[in-house]
């Protein structure tokens, strides 16, 4: 398998969807089966022994995880044992969560790795939480336009915000630290995100955190609040899913492109003739 029409990859980064095996996509499959080895980092019950059954052998890398550390130098085991094993028993994979380059830093370290080495890399795109959630919200991201952030960058980053379009931010449960822990978060925690987000939206604005099933038979949980309360019910609920922050107000619209839009005859000005 290798689906670049150049020299068999010695790496696969394949994206195992959210729900468990059911999400794995047919090219996952088939990238898995050419692999000798996967180091999973997927959560759910079945996908190792699933995975096990197309015939490689499967690490699983969550155990890499490791109470007060920082989250990154677990990132850098974790790429260090697929470019190790690329190195001397190719080809390998890394089968994560979700979609592999949908904030799956261990994916970025084995990129720069590979290209350090010279090691090619297939990329596998898998069912992300973001396909996920808009399903669970019933919305189009195109009808209003919608930014996507990582929670701890809106705030170190000083983000500016849009309220005329939607806004997804993930991990807002592991906002404001890099250090990994099994505890409970205080709801001081997420004060300073509360407040950078009032700096562009009402404390009264109803926001929403979207947590999609990674189960068939588990219900997706949608819990609704205002924004203005968002410290406490983040941190009373634990809640662990994507933040969804609908638009506040309607755009202002640009009147001479809708004109143009609309103006029947304008077409064929943009357009060349037929034929
Ligand atoms: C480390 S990122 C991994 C994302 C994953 N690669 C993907 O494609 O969805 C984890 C963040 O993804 C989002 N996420 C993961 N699973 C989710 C779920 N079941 N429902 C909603 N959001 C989820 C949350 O924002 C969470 O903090």
């Amino acid at each position: 398998v290798t689906g670049t029409g150049r020299r068999a990859p010695e790496i696969y980064l394949v994206g195992l969807g959210i729900q468990g095996v059911r999400h794995l996509t047919r090219e996952a499959e088939d990238c898995l089966a050419a692999c000798r080895d996967v180091f999973l980092l997927h959560p759910t019950f079945g996908v190792a022994e699933f995975v096990g059954a197309l015939g490689p052998a499967v690490h699983d890398l969550l155990a890499e995880y490791v109470a007060d550390e920082d989250r990154v130098l677990a990132y850098r085991r974790m790429a260090t044992h697929v470019v190790s094993a690329a190195l001397e028993r190719p080809p390998t994979a890394l089968a994560t969560y979700g979609h592999p380059l949908v904030l799956t830093y261990p994916s970025t370290l084995v990129q720069r790795g590979a290209a350090e080495l010279g090691l090619q890399v297939y990329v596998v795109p898998g069912i992300s939480s973001l396909d996920t959630v808009l399903v669970d919200l019933g919305i189009d991201p195109g009808t209003t336009g919608m930014a996507i952030h990582e929670a701890s960058s809106v705030v170190l980053e000083r983000k500016h915000l849009d309220d005329t379009i939607a806004t997804l931010v993930l991990q807002l449960s592991a906002f404001g630290s890099a250090y990994h822990t099994p505890s409970a978060s205080r709801p001081s925690r997420f004060a300073p995100f509360r407040d950078h987000l009032l700096e562009y939206f009402p404390a009264t604005h109803v926001v929403t955190d979207v947590q999609s099933a990674t189960f068939p038979i588990l219900p997706r949980v949608l819990t609704p609040f205002a924004l203005g309360d968002l410290a406490e019910v983040y941190a009373n609920e634990q809640l662990g899913g994507t933040l969804f922050i609908p638009p506040a107000r309607a755009p202002e619209l640009d009147e001479d492109v809708l004109r143009i839009m609309h103006d029947p005859l304008a077409i064929g000005r943009l357009t060349y003739p037929p034929g």
